[in-house]
């Protein structure tokens, strides 16, 4: 039997039980993501584009990824948006394209600026740098997720919003687990569910203490920096009255939740993919110490590309609909079914992208979906395009990296979050 046969036979298995169905397929395609995910997805869509079995339909090729991303209205969010009110309140990846979505989006626009991108890549650069330096002076070994990427990210997070956690490793913390339920926890298993609502309850009086505070401070008329907070607290007395306290806090937890787990992850993952590929870490590490940064991210981004921070994205069908419409794969969907578009597969259509199992740096950028497409395209794209080829140019800047020795030079993982890749400075 081929593979996706087999595929076929295990949804059919399976498809009456819509829970056990979609906890088996993310947990089936989280384990193999980075192995045999690309060969999977290139069978199925060779052979069978569209598999759709009970309430679950999974769509590969590039084009019918963008249909499905594309629809706001066949395809909704709602599957995230009751776990975000529970969590905290609306949020904008929670709601399709409706005033408050448009509202919110355009509020937090207004206090998260383009023109602040090169200081963020530029104080990323300097955090991470110094973790660097200090790791390599100290044992010439350092963890790309625990010693790098996590302090320098909470360390920008805090800095650039103005709403640090109590301590970095609670704020981590509480962003993965409430990441953890609101997007990946498809089954809504009870464990997972009950410890983002206990940290998220912990997290919500925190940033209303963080928020009354610097209200107060403003109308005190103290100094106060000029980060996010202050901004949106401003907007306030200026003409946004609807963006009151409470939908503030919404958004900053729903962006640092969106900030915290995702870079750390992609980048171990970056750095796992160029471990594993020499002459590709050797020019990524040439760009670095010439001090290309473009040029690193490039490297970084076509590396994550091959190994993403998530294979595909989740939709509800609220009505019946039929995707590809038309061709010898449409498909119809049923009312109350769940759609996982697989980005890491569209990214990888040889119909769509040029050499797709070529590894190159001059792709065009819209050869990439590793921040969505459509409506709920990431918010923080321009953050991670700024920030992540500042953390890659620090680690790769100095001498030829190598894995450390052991399971530390292995990535490792602590439920569905990479949790340590422990890399070696040569000589
Ligand atoms: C490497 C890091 C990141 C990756 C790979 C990533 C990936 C994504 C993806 C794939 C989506 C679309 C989700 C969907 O359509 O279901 C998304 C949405 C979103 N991301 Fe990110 N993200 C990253 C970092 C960030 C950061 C730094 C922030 C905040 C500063 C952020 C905030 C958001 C928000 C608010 C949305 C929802 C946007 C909307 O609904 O319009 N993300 N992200």
């Amino acid at each position: 039997m081929g593979l996706d046969d087999a595929i076929r036979t295990a949804l059919d298995r399976l498809s009456g039980d819509k829970d056990r169905l979609q906890v088996g397929l993310a947990d089936v395609f989280g384990r193999v993501a980075d192995s045999s995910a690309l060969k999977t997805f290139a069978l199925m869509r060779r052979h069978r584009p569209i598999v759709s079995a009970g309430s679950t339909t999974i769509v590969t090729r590039n084009e019918d990824v963008k249909e499905v991303l594309g629809d706001p209205a066949r395809f909704t969010v709602d599957l995230y948006g009751p776990k975000m009110v529970a969590i905290t309140g609306p949020f904008i990846l929670g709601v399709d394209d409706t005033p408050l979505y448009r509202h919110d989006h355009a509020a937090m626009d207004r206090a998260v600026l383009r023109e602040d991108l090169p200081m963020i890549g530029d104080r990323m650069y300097e955090l991470a740098r110094a973790l660097v330096a200090e790791r390599r002076d100290d044992d010439g070994e350092i963890d790309v997720v625990s010693q790098l990427a996590d302090p320098a990210v909470d360390r920008t997070i805090g800095e650039y919003f103005g709403t640090p956690g109590p301590d970095r490793a609670t704020h981590l913390r509480w962003a993965r687990n409430v990441f953890q339920e609101l997007f990946i926890n498809v089954g809504n298993l009870a464990p997972v569910r009950e410890r983002a609502l206990a940290d998220a309850a912990r997290w919500r009086p925190h940033l209303d203490r963080q928020i009354a505070v610097r209200k107060a401070q403003l109308k005190a008329g103290e100094d106060v920096p000029d980060d996010v907070l202050t901004r949106l607290l401003r907007l306030q007395s200026e003409d946004e009255p609807n963006f009151h306290d409470i939908a503030i806090r919404h958004n900053i937890l729903g962006n640092i939740t969106g900030w915290i787990p995702t870079i750390s992850n992609a980048f171990a993952r970056v750095v796992e993919e160029l471990l594993g590929r020499d002459d590709e870490l050797e020019r990524a590490q040439q760009a670095a110490r010439a001090g290309d940064r473009e040029l690193v991210g490039r490297y970084a981004f076509e590396a994550s590309r091959f190994r993403p921070q998530n294979f595909a994205l989740l939709r509800y069908v609220p009505q019946d609909t039929t995707i590809a419409a038309g061709s010898d794969r449409e498909t119809t969907v049923k009312a109350g079914s769940t759609v996982f578009a697989a980005t890491l597969s569209a990214m990888h259509d040889e119909r769509a992208i040029e050499a797709p199992g070529e590894f190159r740096v001059d792709r065009p950028w819209s050869d990439y979906m590793l921040f969505g497409h459509g409506l709920h395209t990431c918010y923080g794209e321009h953050i991670v395009r700024a920030q992540l080829p500042a953390l890659a140019t620090a680690l790769l800047e100095g001498p030829r990296l190598q894995r450390a020795q052991g399971d530390p030079g292995k990535l490792r993982f602590a439920g569905p979050y990479p949790s340590g890749l422990t890399v070696r400075f040569g000589a």
